[in-house]
């Protein structure tokens, strides 16, 4: 239902400076604050973009602003959940208030209204899924260079929660649905509806250990009931490299109620295809690493990451046809596939240069 509008031969996200978004960041800093309690009267809702479990997007404008607003579902009778509720909403209202970040969707303001709560937002084209949609689908073409400028900008994105905000933030539901990407294809985290100020324990251990997140993406501590820290968005953020990388949802053929059984007891994870450069495989496999300790924090992420640019191999060519080819086929053929062929790995490389950065 959400639709991309990426412009014909857009540019690559490695051409988008840091330095340009940050100044366009700041710049919307000192100028373009709605404030906590906008009234709603004053937005101008247009098309409806996105639907999510806790809310409904729209595309819309303020001040002659265009912008994404969320109305968040408040849709119970129950007095004591909607309380409930409110108070959530109220959380990522303030969670997002404190962010400013390249890779993270600006946030403009707030309505706090009853019953209309919305979150007012910078508008951006489409989520990484509707990429990866048209990437399966064969209607663009791309090299791995503009999927690591991805995985790139959602680290630097998850490195900023954790460890250079003010407060430690937790994200709790990464995943390539959350990731919505500019015109420019630069990659913004969204979503703040599950995320948490961190209330440290000893051992760095976040003291709260309700469920979250999206059962494929959700850590195998979080299904064991165990305390747990930062490391369980690093977990999701292997999933989304693996997303990226073969272009389909993670566990499609599994059944969702065995699959925490089976996340957390017989270390089941998706299926590292052949056609997956070997060392973004070695990624995946220590970001899921069943033991959080084991996992690399998002700083060690983007610093593997940048050790990929100066070898060269994040620009590798890769095989799409063999990619799209690997989507199509079942998970036990995938998985027998991948342990024949992963011996050895020979990359393909099909794409042509000049086509990595029209889409
Ligand atoms: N700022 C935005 N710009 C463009 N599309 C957006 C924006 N925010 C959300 N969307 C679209 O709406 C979908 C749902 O939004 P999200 O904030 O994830 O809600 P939920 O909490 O219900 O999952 C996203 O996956 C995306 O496709
Ligand atoms: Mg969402």
């Amino acid at each position: 239902m959400h639709t991309l509008r990426l412009k014909e031969g857009g540019v690559g996200v490695e051409e988008e400076g840091e330095e340009g978004e940050r100044r366009m960041s700041l710049q919307i800093d000192g100028t373009f604050f709605l404030g906590l309690s906008f009234p709603f009267d004053l937005l101008t809702l247009d098309s409806n973009i996105g639907k999510g479990t806790f809310g409904e997007v729209f595309k819309a404008h303020v001040h002659g602003k265009r912008v994404a607003v969320k109305q968040i579902f408040m849709n119970v009778t129950d007095a004591e959940e909607r309380a409930e509720m409110v108070k959530d909403f109220g959380k990522e209202c303030r969670i997002m208030s404190m962010i400013r970040h390249p890779n993270i969707v600006q946030f403009f303001g707030s309505v706090q209204e009853a019953p209309n709560f919305c979150i007012i937002s910078e508008l951006c084209e489409g989520n990484v899924v509707d990429l990866l949609n048209l990437l399966s689908g064969r209607k663009i073409n791309v090299t791995w260079r503009l999927l690591w400028g991805i995985a790139n900008g959602a680290a630097s994105a998850l490195n900023y929660l954790h460890f250079e905000n003010e407060t430690q933030i937790i994200h709790r539901d990464v995943k390539a649905e959350n990731l919505l990407l500019t015109e420019k294809f630069v990659c913004k985290l969204t979503d703040f509806g599950l995320s948490r100020v961190v209330d440290v324990g000893k051992n760095n251990q976040a003291k709260h250990m309700t469920m979250c997140g999206t059962p494929s993406w959700v850590a195998p501590e979080i299904f064991k009931g165990e305390a747990y820290n930062q490391k369980i968005d690093v977990y999701s953020y292997g999933i989304v490299l693996w997303e990226l990388f073969c272009f389909r949802k993670p566990y499609k053929d599994e059944d969702p109620v065995k699959l925490p059984y089976k996340v957390a007891l017989d270390n089941k994870r998706p299926p590292l295809a052949p056609h997956i450069p070997q060392k973004f495989a070695a990624l995946m496999e220590i970001c899921w690493a069943a033991d959080p300790k084991s996992r690399p924090e998002m700083d060690e992420v983007l610093r593997i990451l940048q050790d990929f640019t100066k070898s060269g191999e994040e620009g590798l060519n890769v095989d799409l046809d063999a990619a799209v080819d690997v989507t199509k086929i079942s998970n036990d053929l995938y998985k027998m596939k991948t342990s024949e062929l992963r011996n050895g790995t020979n990359i393909p490389g099909a794409i042509e240069e000049e086509n990595s950065e029209s889409f």
